[in-house]
């Protein structure tokens, strides 16, 4: 089947405090929107729909020509379920197989090895419903409420990454239910398990950290290995 990527990249990056949209910042010269096309592709991804920032959109072309794999770009909206949603809108303009596999991404994720993609795509074509990359986690975990705070049992947690991968029927079907009922969910594994489906986990890798902070970044460059 055919694999298609939604590459979410709509995001502010305030955080960042970057001049420009964090999935055009350079690391080593080339942007964090770019390594990712480029992973994605090396890991088996066939095309690509790009979610930018409305009042940036521009600033994408010159990033996007020359691609590492046919993309086409559309605009997100205010939260980054609202950036996916539009990006299932254009499906039916970039791939006609309705059991196509759809994995979704974020751009900041730049770094994720290609076998990480690979194996949210085996998973896929292997019945999975839904495939997501975890990996262990570092910190001891507390949940604080009212009443004070407890430690949670780190061995029983798991960070989530992305790709994730869906059958495309799925994933459709699940953001429709989302946006019909005004659920809000912040990944979209969660968006198909409100659906009643399963999520399979997959061996993420650190390597698919999100560049969120200042901090991140220096670990992308050293990650990349050149100069910033
Ligand atoms: O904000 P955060 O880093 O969690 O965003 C994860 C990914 O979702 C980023 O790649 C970001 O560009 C994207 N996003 C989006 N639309 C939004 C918010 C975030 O496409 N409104």
């Amino acid at each position: 089947e055919p694999v298609v990527a939604i590459v979410v990249a709509a995001g502010s990056g305030s955080r960042l405090g970057a001049a420009v949209p964090k999935a055009l910042v350079p690391v080593a010269g080339v942007t964090l929107l770019r390594r990712s096309l480029t992973q994605l592709a090396a890991g088996g991804v066939q095309q690509a729909v790009v979610v930018v920032p409305a009042e940036t959109a521009e600033l994408f072309d010159a990033d996007l020509l020359d691609a590492p794999l046919p993309v086409q770009r559309v605009v997100g909206g205010a939260q980054r379920q609202d950036s996916v949603a539009a990006g299932l809108a254009v499906l039916p303009d970039v791939i006609a197989d309705a059991e196509a596999l759809v994995l979704i991404h974020d751009a900041a994720r730049a770094f994720v090895p290609s076998d990480v993609v690979a194996r949210v795509i085996d998973a896929v074509r292997s019945g999975a419903d839904a495939a997501i990359p975890v990996v262990p986690v570092a910190d001891t975990i507390r949940e604080v409420d009212e009443a004070g705070s407890h430690v949670i049992d780190r061995t029983r947690l798991r960070g989530v990454q992305t790709p994730q991968g869906f059958r495309r029927s799925i994933i459709e079907a699940a953001h429709a239910v989302l946006s019909d009922t005004g659920t809000p969910v912040t990944d979209d594994a969660a968006a198909v398990e409100y659906t009643g489906h399963e999520v399979t986990l997959v061996a993420g890798d650190r390597l698919a950290f999100k560049v969120t902070e200042p901090l991140d970044v220096a670990l992308a460059v050293a990650v990349a290995g050149g100069a910033a």
